[in-house]
This record gives C-alpha cells, structure tokens and sequence, in this order.
C-alpha cells in the first residue's frame, strides 16, 4: 500500500511524442491502486489511441466535449462532474499549447474545460522542444501556473523527438509515480500549521507633500515568497511598500508606505510569526521634517537644493531582542565587495539566514522576473548557490531553508 492506494486521479494526455509514456504510467499509478480516469486532447489521440487507455484501465476515455452518441441530458456536465471527483489532476505530457490555456483559462476541448471546473490541485509534466519550453510565453505561462499552485514536474535533459538534445524530456515515469506518491503523503504541504510574515517592496519617504525619496524595488521577490509559502499551506502576512502587485492567493496583506510604518506594522505582527522573511528594499535615511505643501522652486537658493536627511529605523536590528526561536532571514543587495558585507549584515542584524544578489549580474536584482542568489546561514551550514531561476522558483528555495531552520 502506498499513498496513492484509493486514490481518484484524473490523468489528462496531451499531443506530444512522449504521449505513449502515458501507458506506462496509467499502469504503474493502477498497480498502486489508484482510481483512474483518462482524458486525452483531440490531437493527443493522432500519438496513442482512445483504445489503448481504455483497455489498461478498464474504463472510458474521454477526448470529445460532445461524442457522437452522448445523451443530451449528461454529456454537457460530464467535465464538471470529473472535476468535483477527483482528488488530484496529472497531465503528463502536457503540451506548450495546453500550458498557455491553462494559465488563461481557454477551455476549448473536454481536458481544459476539466482543468476549469477542478476543485482538486493539479500537476503538470511538461515534454517538448527544448526551444519551445525557454521561450518567454511558456516559461512565463509555466511560472503563472505555479504562482497558482500549480504542481509542476520539471521535464528533463535528454534527447529529444527533434533528435536534437536539451532540456524538454518527460520527467521519467518513476519520477512522476514517486511525485504523485509525495504530493499525497502531503510534502508539497510542508508549511501547513507555520505562521510566515514576509515584507516586500520599497518605502516612500516624504520629501514634501508630492515628492518622496525612494528606490527602484518592484516587490515582486517579496511576493513570490508570500505566494510560494501559502502554496505550501503556510499562514502568510504580508506587509508591503508601494507596488503595483495584486495580493497573492490566501494572503494577508497590509500595505505601508514609510519605514516606520513598515516598523510599525511587523511590531504589531512579529510575536504572531514563525518565520520572518525581510525582503522589503527599506530607506535608510528619511528627510527630517517634510512640509505638509509643495515646496517651491523658488525656496532654494543659488539653484542648489538640499536635503537634510535622518536615519531610520533598522528595522530587523529593532526586532532582533523578540526574535527568540522564530527564524529571521533577511535580504541583501550588494553591488561591492558582496559576500564581505553580506556575512556583516548576517551577524550585525542576528540573522539565521541572508539571501545576498547583485543587481549587476544579469536577470538578478529589481524589477525583474527571475532572480540569482546565494543563501548565507549564521550557524555552520554551507552557502547555497541558487542559479538564474524565476523569483517563484528562489523563493521556494527559500522556504526549503526557512522550513530546515524551523
Ligand atoms: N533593513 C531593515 N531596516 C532598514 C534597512 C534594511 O530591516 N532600515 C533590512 C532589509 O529589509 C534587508 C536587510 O535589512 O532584509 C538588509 O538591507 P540592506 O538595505 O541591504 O542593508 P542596510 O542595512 O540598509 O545596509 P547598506 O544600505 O549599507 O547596504
């Protein structure tokens, strides 16, 4: 008996070479005991027959939203009623073509129209060409449906149908079964009972009653790891700076502008938390007295304006005394000498971890969609070096680290 024993799983097929691992892998989940149904795309069967799946697992294969045949009074809800019995949807293969209906919600053949109608979670392994999976619309329709929660199964590094060798390959079935086995026994819930309180994003300082001093943070780090850890069934607060983000799924969130207000709100919320993740770009230096009115060209003289500016608050050094056995990680951006003023930073602001990036290197830093870090830890555990991956993907990184350090 494993995990998968009972279990009701809808394993969707879609038009791809690897289409025929498919049987392989209708027959091992059945060997494990599972409830299985098939649902093929229309071009899913020009690779494998209907037949051939319904003869391994006994039962009907669904390919039409309206087969010949099909009473009127059933076959309009039959997608629905798939979508409430199961208890997990696997599409392996899953096309480049079905990706992008997935992540904008295309219901056009009876596979996507369940992929709507589903109550259950999803996994995906992904099989093609190693261009057509590194081209911007499917990394970014992949990343999409992660951020949703959806499961994917990364394809593997092989040779391909085209004869050509990459990245593309269908995870290998026995990945995929040990997966399905996982996802069951919960390990993609490993955050479940956690109470994570993460900041993105920068602060605003006021420099009169229209103009502020801040810095080119786009929150989208800090909002990849509150999406990734309600993914992973952590209860997650968010407190962000001025972004132009929606709030991720099962989020709370609460927006600040200045860094005394982002102070403010983690004072009211830091003894509530497990884990603290800082990822919010907070200003240094605020201007003393802001006037409530426009400052005037005019009130400068000689064509020389200045600024006084007072230190802020440093907000994890303020938290620090409360932090008792809650993880703090804090993040680090370093154009200089990085890992020198990282490990300063880990010690100085009694950090467990710093996730440390140089906005010099390409893809990493603000305002981008993928980032490259590496995790320094204050015990005696080694760095990690993440590489160029989307911010979705480090933060899950991150919360591998957060959830060993809890
Ligand atoms: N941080 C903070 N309070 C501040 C400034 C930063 O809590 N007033 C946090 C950030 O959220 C981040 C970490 O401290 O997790 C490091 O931030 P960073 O700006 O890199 O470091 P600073 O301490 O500001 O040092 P410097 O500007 O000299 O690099």
């Amino acid at each position: 008996m494993t995990s998968i024993s009972g279990k009701k799983i809808i394993l969707g097929v879609c038009g791809s070479i690897a289409a025929y691992k498919s049987a392989y892998l209708l027959r091992e989940l059945m060997r494990e005991g599972a409830d299985i149904r098939v649902v093929m795309t229309p071009s899913a069967a020009n690779f494998v027959t209907p037949l051939t799946f319904s003869a391994l697992s006994r039962k009907q294969v669904y390919t039409e939203m309206f087969p010949e045949g099909g009473s009127a009074t059933s076959i309009g809800t039959w997608h629905i009623e798939l979508g409430l019995w199961a208890d997990l949807m696997l599409i392996a293969p899953v096309t480049a073509s079905t990706i992008a209906k997935l992540a904008y919600g295309i219901a056009d053949n009876f596979l996507t129209s369940i992929a709507l109608a589903l109550r259950a979670p999803m996994m995906i392994a992904p099989a093609m060409d190693a261009d057509m999976l590194i081209h911007p619309s499917t990394s970014s329709n992949l990343s999409k449906l992660k951020e949703r929660g959806v499961l994917v199964l990364e394809p593997e590094k092989g040779e391909l149908a085209s004869g050509l060798t990459g990245t593309g390959r269908l995870a290998e079935v026995g990945r995929v079964v040990e997966s399905v086995e996982a996802f069951f026994e919960g390990h993609h819930r490993d955050l479940v009972g956690r109470k994570i309180l993460v900041t993105a994003g920068p602060t605003q300082e006021a420099i009169d009653a229209v103009r502020y001093i801040s810095n080119r943070s786009s929150g989208k780090m800090g909002f990849a790891v509150a999406t990734a850890a309600a993914n992973r069934g952590a209860e997650v607060k968010l407190i962000s700076g001025p972004v132009a983000l929606e709030t991720p799924r099962n989020v709370e969130r609460a927006d600040v502008s200045t860094a005394h207000e982002m102070y403010l709100a983690l004072d009211r919320n830091i003894d509530w938390c497990d884990a603290l993740v800082m990822t919010a770009a907070v200003a240094d230096y605020r201007v003393a007295e802001p006037p409530d009115r426009k400052i005037k060209k005019s009130e400068f003289a000689g064509g020389e304006a200045r600024i006084g500016l007072v230190e802020n608050v440093d907000i994890l050094k303020e938290l620090a005394p409360r932090k008792g056995k809650r993880v703090f990680v804090g993040f680090a951006l370093e154009t200089d000498d990085v890992l020198a003023n990282a490990k300063k930073k880990l010690a100085a602001k009694s950090l467990d971890a710093i996730v440390v990036n140089n906005p010099r290197e390409e893809g990493a830093g603000f305002g981008t969609d993928t980032n490259k870090v590496r995790i320094l830890f204050s015990g005696e555990r080694q760095d990690i070096d993440v590489p160029l991956l989307s911010k979705y993907d480090v933060a899950q990184k991150i919360l591998d680290q957060v959830r060993s350090l809890l």
